[in-house]
């Protein structure tokens, strides 16, 4: 079984915002693959960061796709601004509470597509990866979260990788994986069967972005060679 390529996802939420413009060309200039903005409103998580005027302003500067994802109690009624602020990729969670009724997730992930982003579904660590399989068929992006959504900086969840492994069994598109990555753990989630690697802290706390990033991709391609229960022991190449 192919998977999509590796890429590298950068947190701008752990860039310094006084200085945001510079950190996307900075990023991107280091090889950033996508942008990746956490949008959080205070309720679904315990934090609040940026809306679509934020996202636009990336947008007028960035150069590589904006991977954009909902922590947000109500993604439907945003929807549309974030798609026309700039979001190539729009990520909503299964857990947000307008999706209690689960036509209106597979509906809303539609509606992202016929927006014109790329729509991707998204589990916080104590969601079973169940909750998404009967919207596998609408999704270009699955998104396992490998920390508690709300925060950079946290500690990765290893008992998160089975979850990695059961959806690249059942899911052929982008695996995203997000939090606490780092050099050590960027193999294990490839190895797991992710090709998708979101990290903030470890880039942009790092005095050089570009050798971070390529350390990221090494341990990612080392994570490649290992045989990838999800690829049912064939090694990736
Ligand atoms: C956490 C956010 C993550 C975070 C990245 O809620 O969704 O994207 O910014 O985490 P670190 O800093 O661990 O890479």
């Amino acid at each position: 079984m192919t998977t999509p390529s590796m890429k590298i996802a950068s947190s701008l939420l752990a860039s310094d915002f006084a200085r945001l413009g510079e950190e996307v060309r900075a990023v991107e200039a280091a090889g950033a693959d996508w942008l990746h903005c956490d949008v959080m409103d205070g309720h679904f998580v315990p934090n609040l960061t940026f809306g679509p005027p934020v996202i636009a302003g990336i947008k007028r500067v960035a150069t590589k796709p904006l991977d954009v994802q909902l922590m947000i109690d109500d993604p439907i009624t945003y929807l549309e601004a974030f798609v026309q602020a700039g979001a190539d990729r729009l990520t909503i969670h299964v857990e947000s509470p307008v999706f209690k009724n689960r036509a209106a997730l597979r509906k809303t992930l539609g509606r992202i597509r016929d927006l014109g982003a790329k729509p991707g579904v998204s589990v916080k660590p104590k969601t079973p990866v169940a909750e998404l399989f009967d919207v596998l068929d609408v999704v270009d992006l699955v998104l396992i979260m490998t920390v508690e959504p709300g925060f950079g900086g946290q500690r990765f969840m290893a008992n998160q990788l089975p979850k990695i492994e059961t959806v690249r069994k059942h899911f052929q598109g982008e695996v995203e994986v997000d939090g606490g990555i780092n050099e050590q753990t960027a193999k294990q989630v490839i190895a797991a069967g992710a090709n998708v690697l979101v990290a903030g802290t470890y880039i942009f706390k790092s005095p050089d972005y570009a050798e971070a990033i390529q350390k990221l991709k090494q341990s990612a391609a080392s994570g490649q060679c290992f045989d990838s229960p999800a690829a049912g022991g064939v090694a990736q190449h």
